[in-house]
């Protein structure tokens, strides 16, 4: 089971030491069988080896080892921290930052060539939701063109749009459809919700069948918030 937390453009360096120190203390304590993620803002960044019971990884990477991509970072910069998993195809990325499906491909096949585990994120907007479940999975595949799914370390979280920060999660039935149709095809690759997860609906949304995980965004901002979230997994 995988519980990783997306901080998004939030907490400082400061706060981000402060946090991992709590939550690594906290599963120093309380040992889980989950495997538990967290993604800071690339100025937050810290080595890997100084949390050994959580994953830290990046929300983000430029698909190169370094050269001139003024404001990206490449692998040599992740390489410093020990970071080897990494977040890609996240909506925020596709729909304010632009980025297209043939450059999220680039950057999922540069991810699988230097070996670092992937959560490959997809989801659909509003409008196509409201089209039904058939626009809904044609709109999910289409997400995964150029994408090699045949990928050891690749995880893949499913986040519908709207359910993103507004507080609404999608409702158990919507997930389980979805996460079922991806199961039949993907098979061994982890399948992660995510999309307004909270303490009140983690337990529901981890019991799917399909269902390997959660990426969670507001909710895991606060260490003990998270913490939390992680003993509502371990205990499902
Ligand atoms: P929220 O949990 O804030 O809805 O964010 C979900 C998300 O986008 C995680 O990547």
């Amino acid at each position: 089971m995988i519980i990783a937390a997306n901080f998004k453009t939030n907490h400082t360096r400061e706060s981000t030491a402060n946090y991992l120190e709590a939550l690594n203390l906290f599963l120093d304590a309380y040992p889980t069988h989950c495997d538990v993620r967290v993604y800071p803002a690339a100025s937050s960044l810290l080595r890997a080896d100084l949390y050994p019971h959580v994953k830290l990884g990046a929300q983000n990477f430029y698909p190169a080892v370094n050269g001139a991509y003024t404001g990206e970072t490449g692998a040599q910069q992740l390489d410093e921290f020990g970071i080897k998993n990494v977040l890609t195809g996240h909506s925020e990325r596709r729909i304010i930052l632009k980025e297209t499906q043939d450059f999220i491909a680039k950057k999922y096949a540069f991810a699988r060539s230097n070996n670092w585990e992937i959560i490959y994120c997809i989801g659909e907007p509003k409008d196509v939701r409201d089209n039904g479940f058939k626009a809904v999975a044609e709109y999910l595949w289409a997400e995964f063109d150029g994408i090699d799914t045949d990928y050891e370390k690749l995880s893949v979280a499913y986040e519908p749009i709207w359910a993103i920060g507004t507080g609404i999660s999608a409702q158990t039935e919507e997930i389980a459809e979805v996460l079922d149709m991806l199961k039949a095809e993907l098979k061994s690759v982890p399948l992660l919700y995510g999309g307004s997860v909270n303490a009140e609906n983690l337990r529901q949304i981890v019991s799917l069948k399909s269902c390997g995980g959660a990426l969670i965004g507001n909710a895991a901002l606060d260490a003990a918030n998270f913490c939390k979230l992680i003993q509502i997994a371990q205990n499902k």
